[in-house]
C-alpha cells in the first residue's frame, strides 16, 4: 500500500470554485448524480461541461501506470469507472497486445464512448464488479468511488482488492488542510465520500484494501 500521485502528468483544467460554490442547488446535485447528458456535455455548473477526447488528457499517465507498475505488454487492466473509455483507448495504442477492461454506472457515457472501446465496457456498479475474483493485473479507479456512500465506498474498494490480481490504484476526493477541505467542499457536485486523508487511510484498511492511492483536490 502506497500513497502516490500516479495523476501527475495529467493536465489540469481551470476550476471556476466560487462559480460552482455560489450555484450549487440541491437540484443540480441530483441532476449531475445522474452521470448523464448534463454531468459529462452538459454546462460546467453541473460537471465537466463537455467530456472529449484529447490524446494529451491520459496518454502520459497511462505510460505512468505502466512504468510504475512495470505492466507486461499483455497484461489485464480494469477501469473502474471508466465513463467514455478514454483512458482505456490509450492503455490499448500504449500496449496494443494488453486485455483492457472498463465498467462505469452511466449508460450515457457507454453510448458516447469511444467506438473502439465500446465492446470492452460493461455497465455496472463499482460496488459489485462483474469479474471473477483475481480477473486482472491492475484495476485503477481515478475519481470514481467517492461518489458512493461510505458503506457502499467501503464495499467498492473490497471488489477492487477481490477482482485484482496483484496491484490497484484508487484515486478519491481528500484534503490535507483546511484550505484543501474548503475548495473540494465548493467544487464538489457528486461526491458522498470525502474525507481527510488521514481519514481515507483507515479507511483502506477497514476494506482491506491493499493497492496505491492517491488523492483530488481541486
Ligand atoms: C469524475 S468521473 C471520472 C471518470 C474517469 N475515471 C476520469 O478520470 O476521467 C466519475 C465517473 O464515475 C462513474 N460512477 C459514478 N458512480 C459510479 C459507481 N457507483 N460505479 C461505477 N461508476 C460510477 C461516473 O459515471 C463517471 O464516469
Amino acid at each position: 500500500m502506497a500513497e502516490i500521485d500516479l495523476m501527475d502528468r495529467y493536465p489540469r483544467s481551470p476550476r471556476p470554485l466560487e462559480g460552482r460554490a455560489s450555484h450549487k442547488l440541491p437540484a443540480m446535485i441530483e441532476r449531475a448524480r445522474q452521470f448523464g447528458k448534463d454531468y459529462f456535455d452538459g454546462d460546467r455548473l453541473y460537471g465537466y461541461g463537455g467530456y472529449s477526447y484529447h490524446p494529451r488528457f491520459w496518454t502520459e499517465t497511462v505510460k505512468r501506470f505502466r512504468d510504475y507498475y512495470r505492466l507486461a505488454d499483455d497484461a489485464s487492466v480494469l477501469d473502474v469507472g471508466c465513463a467514455k473509455g478514454f483512458m482505456m483507448y490509450d492503455f490499448k495504442k500504449l500496449m496494443p497486445q494488453m486485455t483492457i477492461a472498463g465498467v462505469d454506472v452511466s449508460a450515457y457515457a457507454m453510448e458516447h464512448a469511444i467506438e473502439e472501446m465500446k465492446p470492452f465496457i460493461r455497465i455496472g456498479d463499482a460496488k459489485k464488479l462483474p469479474y471473477a475474483d483475481r480477473s486482472f493485473d491492475l484495476v485503477i479507479s481515478i475519481h470514481t468511488i467517492h461518489n458512493l456512500p461510505p458503506v457502499e465506498c467501503k464495499q467498492a474498494l473490497r471488489e477492487i482488492q477481490r477482482v485484482t490480481k496483484k496491484h490497484a490504484y484508487v484515486a478519491v476526493d481528500a484534503w490535507q488542510d483546511e484550505e484543501e477541505k474548503k475548495r473540494l467542499l465548493q467544487w464538489n457536485l457528486t461526491a458522498l465520500t470525502a474525507m481527510h486523508t488521514d481519514e481515507w487511510k483507515n479507511f483502506f484498511k477497514e476494506a482491506g484494501y491493499q493497492g496505491d492511492y492517491g488523492w483530488f483536490t481541486p
